[in-house]
């Protein structure tokens, strides 16, 4: 069933700043809404359903990351989750934290604010697809490394990162891996086994849930001071109050990903190339390969993006990250794998979801040439 707010008049290729709710989802979280209110910490009559219910989200959550639910942490989202792990393992001055160019502002301001408390930050570049390289973290590793982030996707190019093998690496060195996986959670297959990984971020939002709920996953054993101290929820990794009805909504669009994973995946990579083929000469930014499936970030020649979806009200889609709109710079991860300045404020970013259709992406890519 299609979510009621998508319109028919307005093709919606905006998914990766966030996605509209399932309606099956909607409706899982209804009764912990409307009907069981108790809360889950307490105990009696109230409680049993509410707890229950947590769980079985939690179980859900964990299918989806293969991990176990004892491993997962429910958050208000991916910034929270983001913060949580870079500042969980309470690095000390003079630790050493090594993260990214194109990681999301949840991970660059929260090392900007780390680095002002003594804690010393190296940045990786990116090659022009917006990869890291192994080499360069190897490098870049100290004896006073703890924590290494880099995310699994980026959200403006969608490009994947090859997380196992920088995983394994700062494994070796005896640091910490965290991987924002926001954008890939639901999107494409992610395992924190085969990844290797000790902390791992996941946003609702980006997977047909609701906004202002996520998880993070944290690996056995791994000591984590919570950033909101208080009544011990979530094994006393973060306190407050579960949102039951929002936990639940979150592990039912995590087993409705995991459902179809597969099969969506590869029809919205066939939908996602069609509309790259309909564009005609346009620069492709990001790996043509290590991609999401739904992403497609293209220069289109003589535009400035901004204005080119300005003039398109019949579409909605993005000229960077979502969280940079108002913002006149070009974006920031596009100048970061080298596109010159024309090139990086001539791209907009489509991002394709559940419900969009063939006729939707001959749309877009009709209105997108229409000029
Ligand atoms: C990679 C990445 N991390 C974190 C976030 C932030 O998630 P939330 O909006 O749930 O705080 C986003 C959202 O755009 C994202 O794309």
């Amino acid at each position: 069933m299609r979510p009621p707010g998508l319109r028919d008049d307005v093709v919606y290729l905006d998914h990766n700043a966030t996605t509209p709710v399932d309606p099956r989802v909607v409706e899982a979280a209804r009764p912990y809404l409307e009907t069981h209110f108790g809360n889950p910490s307490t105990t009696g009559a109230y409680a049993e359903e509410p707890r229950r219910a947590l769980h079985e989200a939690r179980v859900h959550v964990a299918e989806l990351v293969d991990a176990d639910p004892s491993e997962i942490v429910f958050t208000s989202g991916g910034s929270e989750s983001d913060a949580l792990a870079l500042r969980g393992p309470a690095l000390a001055p003079g630790d050493h934290l090594v993260t990214q160019v194109t990681e999301h502002p949840a991970v660059l301001r929260t090392c900007a604010a780390l680095e002002r408390a003594g804690v010393r930050i190296t940045l990786l570049s990116v090659d022009g697809f917006g990869r890291v390289d192994p080499a360069e973290l190897r490098r870049a590793l100290t004896p006073r490394t703890r924590l290494v982030s880099v995310m699994l996707a980026n959200g403006e190019t969608g490009t994947v990162q090859p997380v196992a093998e920088l995983a394994a690496i700062a494994r070796e060195h005896g640091a910490l891996f965290h991987t924002d996986a926001a954008q890939a959670v639901g999107k494409i297959p992610v395992s924190v086994t085969d990844l290797g990984v000790d902390l791992l971020t996941i946003a609702g939002h980006k997977l047909y849930a609701p906004k202002g709920i996520g998880a993070l996953y944290v690996r056995h054993g791994v000591p984590l001071e919570p950033l909101i101290p208080g009544g011990g929820q979530e094994d006393g990794r973060r306190s407050g109050t579960e949102n039951v009805a929002f936990a639940v909504a979150l592990g039912e669009a995590a087993r409705l990903a995991d459902e179809s994973l597969g099969v969506e995946a590869a029809r919205i990579t066939e939908l996602r190339d069609r509309l790259h083929d309909r564009l005609g000469e346009v620069r492709l930014n990001g790996h043509p390969d290590h991609r999401l499936p739904g992403t497609l970030n293209v220069s289109l020649p003589g535009v400035i993006g901004r204005d080119l979806l300005a003039g398109l009200p019949g579409l909605v889609a993005a000229t960077g990250s979502a969280c940079h709109t108002g913002d006149p710079e070009p974006s920031g991860v596009l100048t970061a794998m080298g596109l010159d300045r024309a090139r990086a404020l001539a791209a907009i970013r489509l991002s394709l979801g559940r419900w969009t259709t063939e006729a939707d992406v001959d749309r877009a890519a009709a209105l997108l040439t229409q000029r």
